[in-house]
């Protein structure tokens, strides 16, 4: 069964198709012909080398992918959420190993597929699942109420568009960072304040609302620099394990999103905010998979505008 993967850690020409062998669905699994896996930063990482450390115990080939959308060709015994053979589903991998969603067929726990938004294609639900979860635990960590104030940086990338949507939707205020470019995309998502992004992007929201924000989701990765931003006794997300030094009362969590691995219920809310209008799936590009190392450098060279694609 044809897979994308890697047999040594390195650059994108380290990506090759590769032959994993069929797997079935057991008791409480389903399995899926993927047609669709996103590229994200997450993928780069596990190609480059930086998680060796945790692959290691495994052999390779190493096949990265953490969103898959496709369609059930197998249901294992006892899985009770309703899902049957011909549906058009999504759902995120965890990646582990050969385990990850650049494959043709993967077998995932039943609870970590749900039904694609109606509607869309392949491609475009395959965007929903993982920065769809990832944006869900974030504002579920920072622990707003309605009519609060949220900041997101990064608020161009796909995690932070959904960071807004879902703001929204939950009754927040949100105020975005945005390059002049993207000034107009941010406010489409909803942003209700949007200052220019980059290094002193805290004292411009600091300028919108002089006692500091309730909440800062920091998808741009700017830690140390964007904590002044918050008010005191206010909440911050980091998404790659940033918690920073006790100050003002300030609650620093890191947003990780396999702990919303098989959340059945949601990834299918998501489903269903997709289909309300209130979530956008944004694709930037398609590739065929066996270009997946061009894929991982037009990502890597950063200002993509949505995600790219592969097609299985
Ligand atoms: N912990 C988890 O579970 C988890 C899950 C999902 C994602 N993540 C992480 O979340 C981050 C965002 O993911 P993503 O998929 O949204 O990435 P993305 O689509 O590449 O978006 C990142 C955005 O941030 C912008 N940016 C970069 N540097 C910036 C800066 N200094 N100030 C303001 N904006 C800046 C980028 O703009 P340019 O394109 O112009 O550079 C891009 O629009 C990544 O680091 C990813 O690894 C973590």
């Amino acid at each position: 069964m044809r897979a994308v993967g890697l047999m040594v850690h390195g650059g994108p020409e380290v990506l090759e198709v590769v032959d994993v062998p069929e797997a079935h669905a057991g008791p409480g699994q389903v399995r899926l012909r993927v047609y669709a896996a996103t590229v994200n930063p997450t993928d780069t990482m596990a190609r480059n080398g930086s998680r060796a450390e945790q692959q290691k115990s495994d052999p390779p080939p190493y096949i990265p992918g953490m969103d898959a959308a496709g369609i059930v060709d197998e249901v294992g015994a006892d899985v009770t959420t309703g899902v049957k053979i011909g549906d058009r589903v999504v759902a995120m991998v965890c990646p582990k190993a050969s385990h990850g969603a650049y494959r043709e067929q993967i077998v995932l726990d039943a609870r970590a597929v749900v039904r694609a938004p109606a509607g869309t294609t392949h491609v475009q639900a395959a965007t929903l699942p993982m920065n769809g979860l990832t944006a869900r635990q974030s504002l579920d960590l920072l622990g707003l109420s309605a009519g609060q104030i949220l900041a997101v940086t990064g608020a161009a990338g796909a995690y932070g568009g959904y960071v807004i949507q879902l703001a929204k939707a939950d009754g927040l205020t949100v105020i975005a960072d945005a390059s002049e470019a993207d000034e107009a995309l941010i406010a489409s998502l909803g942003a209700d304040f949007v200052v220019r992004r980059g290094n002193d992007v805290a004292m411009r929201i600091r300028e919108c609302f002089p006692d500091g924000v309730d909440g800062l989701a920091d998808g741009a990765v700017q830690n140390e620099r964007v904590i002044s931003a918050v008010r005191d006794g206010g909440a911050f997300t980091a998404v790659r394990g940033f918690l920073g030094e006790p100050q003002r009362d300030i609650t620093f969590t890191a947003t990780s999103v396999r702990d919303y691995d098989s959340e059945f219920e949601k990834l299918d809310r998501l489903r269903q905010q997709v289909e309300a209008g209130i979530v956008t799936l944004r694709v930037a590009d398609t590739y065929p998979a066996a270009q997946a190392a061009e894929a991982h450098r037009r990502l890597e060279a950063g200002g993509t505008r949505g995600r790219l694609v592969l097609e299985f």
